[in-house]
């Protein structure tokens, strides 16, 4: 059992982890098996994949967050101070178990950064979900099983067919980091949560995408995302925050690829100099 909290995803806590497993005398036939939200899946997936070079592990999510976002994929990784999931690795769990049970005691607050990622996937993929979405309230998710079973397959098989065609973030993976390049920035140094994160780093996205892609739809993103319970505009310092993304992993020597809408369901990738990304966050 590890305490809750993003401060936990470390190197010292799989450093915990790894001690407790050569006390258990754990063998390469072992499957480590993580059971709580993000943060214990990206954590239980990192341990497992370093663990004598590797064994088997498998998820059990428990967050609407990780069940339609971070259990899926393989991507496994810890912080580094400020910086988000700097170190890791990618490795497919064995197996992923959903169960909606849990989300019977998911606080509000979790509910809310699990549609996040739901209205992150609408926005980059599947234009039909986001007027579902608009159609919709989180009381009416929250009231009815039925549609929200549904909504969680339908970002888990789109989250699914993304990783399936592209595993190693080549290509189109990369859309699904829309609004993470400014929400990492933020999440470690205002202490936010992943969902909030995001959700401010999408708006500020949506900004971009209007100057780079002629994007015309920001403020429906920005509705929605308020419908939600979640967090758009916001106050940063931009100095502080433009050197933490600089550490992103999607830049490359002075560029920067950036996840960007056309319209509401089309993501693009763009490659944007640091320099000009510098002047547009001053100026956002
Ligand atoms: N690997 C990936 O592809 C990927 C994708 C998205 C996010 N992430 C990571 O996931 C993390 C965020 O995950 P999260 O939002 O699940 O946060 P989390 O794991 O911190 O869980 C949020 C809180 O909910 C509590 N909780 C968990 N299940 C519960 C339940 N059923 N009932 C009541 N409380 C419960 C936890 O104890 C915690 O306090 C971040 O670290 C983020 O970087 C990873």
């Amino acid at each position: 059992m590890l305490q809750p909290g993003e401060e936990q995803k470390t190197q010292a806590t799989v450093d915990s982890i790894i001690a407790q497993l050569i006390m258990m005398e754990a063998d390469r036939k072992t499957t480590l098996i993580g059971v709580g939200g993000g943060v214990i899946t990206d954590i239980t997936g990192y341990a497992a994949s370093i663990y004598m070079r590797g064994i088997k592990f498998g998820f059990v999510p428990t967050t609407l967050l990780s069940m339609v976002d971070a259990s899926i994929g393989g991507k496994n990784g810890i912080d580094v101070g400020i910086y988000k999931n700097l170190v890791g690795t990618i490795r497919q769990p064995s197996f992923i178990l959903h169960d909606p049970i849990f989300l019977n005691s998911l606080p509000q607050s979790e509910w809310i950064n699990g549609f996040a990622e739901i209205i992150k996937h609408a926005c980059i993929k599947d234009a039909a979900m986001f007027r579902e979405l608009e159609s919709n309230t989180l009381k009416k998710y929250q009231g009815r099983k039925v549609l929200v079973c549904k909504l969680i397959q339908r970002n888990a098989i789109l989250k699914t067919n993304v990783v399936q065609q592209d595993e190693f973030e080549n290509a189109d993976r990369k859309l699904l980091n829309f609004g993470h390049t400014l929400g990492h920035a933020l999440e470690n140094q205002y202490s936010l949560s992943h969902g909030q994160a995001i959700s401010i780093g999408m708006t500020y996205a949506c900004q971009i995408s209007k100057q780079i892609t002629g994007f015309k739809e920001t403020n429906r993103v920005v509705s929605i995302l308020e419908r939600y319970g979640l967090p758009t505009y916001a106050k940063f310092d931009k100095q502080k925050v433009f050197h933490a993304l600089k550490m992103d992993k999607k830049r490359e020597r002075k560029e920067m690829s950036y996840v960007l809408l056309e319209k509401v369901g089309t993501g693009v990738i763009k490659t944007i100099s640091l320099d000009q990304l510098e002047k547009i966050i001053q100026e956002l």
